[in-house]
C-alpha cells in the first residue's frame, strides 16, 4: 500500500532497543538501518534545558529522527499535516521515538537531568527546516488540497478495469501522446492478462488511478525497476474523460512518493514526445528536469528526457 503523505502521525512509533549487560551495568546498541530505520548521518544531544523551555519547534522536509532520553525525562508533541496531534513521554534509555519527515515537533518538560540524544538521517541543511508553524500549515494545507482532497486514489489494478483501460488504448487522442504503437491492437483479454500479471510483477509496478467511486481513470506505472542502479521509468496514460482535472498531477505526486519513500529509489526517468504539450506542461510546472536525449543534435530527436532525482523530489516535487 502507498504511504499516505498527510497522516504522518501514523508513522510515528516508539522503538524498544535490546538491553545488554547485567547488574554491574547496562549497554544499549542502536545501529543504523537495523535498530534505527535509517542510516545515521548526524547525532546531537540536548541537556541542561530549563523545564519551561520548548525545544524543536520545527518540521523537516528531508530528515527523519530518533529521539532517546538516555538520562532523565522529556515529552515530545508531534503534529502532522492533517492536524493529528500526539504527545509521547520519553523516560527510558532503551526506548526511542521515531519521527518521520514533515511532522511538527516540540520537545518540552525536560527534567533537570534530561539528556535527549537525537539521531538524524541527514547532515545538517538549514533549507530543509521549516521553523515557522504558519509556513508548515500553509505547505501542508496546499499538500492536502493538491494531493488528497479530491477523493482520487492509487490502487492495484482490478479485472473490472479492463474495459475502460481498453477504451483509452483505442483512443487516438490518448495514444498519440505515447511512443508505443502496441496499444492499438490490444483486446480486452490482453488487458485482463496484463492486470493479472501486474499483481505478481516486481520489476514493473502498475497502479490504477481511481476516482472517489473507485472508477478507473487510467494507469500510472514505474517500469524497469532496477535495484542495482536504483532507478525506474515512469509512465502514465489517462482515459480522455479523466484528463484536465488534476488527475495527472495527483498521480505523479503519489507515484513519486512511492518511488522515493517506499522503494527508496535514487532516480525516476521518462521520455515525452516533443509535441505532447499537455504532458510537458504538467512535468515543467512540477519542476522536473528536462533535457535533450542527444544534446549535440537536439533537432534529431522527437522526444525529451525528463528525470527526477531523490533530492529533487524532496526539494521541489513533494511540496507542490
Ligand atoms: C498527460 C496527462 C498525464 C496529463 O494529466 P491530466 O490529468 O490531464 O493533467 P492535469 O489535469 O493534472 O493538468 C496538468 C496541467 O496541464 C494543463 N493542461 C490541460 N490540458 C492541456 C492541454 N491540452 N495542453 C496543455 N496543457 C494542458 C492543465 O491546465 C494543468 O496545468 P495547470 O495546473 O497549470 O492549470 C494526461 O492528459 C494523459 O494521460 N494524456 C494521454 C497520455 C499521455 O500523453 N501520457 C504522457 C506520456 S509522457
Amino acid at each position: 500500500m502507498l504511504q499516505t503523505i498527510i497522516h504522518k502521525t501514523n508513522e510515528v512509533r516508539m522503538l524498544e532497543f535490546a538491553e545488554h549487560g547485567d547488574d554491574d551495568g547496562k549497554l544499549v546498541i542502536a545501529e543504523g538501518m537495523q535498530d534505527i530505520p535509517f542510516a545515521i548521518n548526524r547525532v546531537f544531544y540536548i541537556y541542561g534545558t530549563r523545564p519551561d523551555v520548548v525545544r524543536g519547534q520545527h518540521a523537516n522536509k528531508k530528515s527523519e529522527f530518533v529521539l532517546i532520553n538516555v538520562s532523565g525525562t522529556s515529552k515530545v508533541r508531534v503534529i502532522d499535516a492533517s492536524g493529528n496531534e500526539a504527545v509521547y513521554s520519553l523516560s527510558r534509555p532503551r526506548v526511542g521515538l521515531y519521527l518521520p519527515t514533515m511532522v511538527w515537533k516540540d520537545m518540552f518538560e525536560f527534567s533537570e537531568d534530561s539528556v535527549l540524544l537525537v539521531l538524524c538521517s541527514e547532515h545538517y541543511d538549514p533549507t530543509e527546516y521549516i521553523r515557522d508553524y504558519a509556513e508548515f500549515k500553509r505547505l501542508t494545507a496546499e499538500l492536502c488540497n493538491n494531493v488528497s482532497d479530491k477523493g482520487y486514489n492509487l490502487r492495484t489494478l482490478k479485472p473490472e478495469d479492463a474495459c475502460r483501460m481498453l477504451e483509452w488504448m483505442h483512443d487516438e487522442s490518448v495514444i498519440k501522446g505515447l511512443n508505443s504503437q502496441k496499444f492499438r491492437c490490444m483486446q480486452v483479454e490482453d488487458c485482463k492478462r496484463f492486470i493479472e500479471k501486474s499483481h505478481h510483477d516486481r520489476e514493473n509496478r502498475h497502479f490504477a488511478v481511481a476516482d472517489e467511486n473507485d472508477k478507473y481513470m487510467g494507469t500510472v506505472s514505474l517500469k524497469h525497476i532496477d535495484t542495482t542502479f536504483s532507478n525506474a521509468e515512469f509512465s502514465i496514460a489517462l482515459h480522455s474523460d479523466s484528463q484536465g482535472k488534476g488527475v495527472g498531477r495527483f498521480a505523479m505526486a503519489k507515484i513519486m512518493e512511492y518511488a522515493f519513500e517506499e522503494l527508496k529509489l535514487d532516480e525516476v526517468y521518462w521520455n515525452v514526445l516533443k509535441n505532447n504539450m499537455h504532458a510537458m506542461h504538467l512535468y515543467d510546472s512540477l519542476g522536473y528536469e528536462r533535457t535533450d536525449l542527444n544534446p549535440d543534435r537536439p533537432n534529431e530527436d522527437l522526444q525529451y528526457r525528463y528525470r527526477c532525482s531523490k533530492d529533487m523530489y524532496y526539494k521541489i516535487c513533494r511540496f507542490l
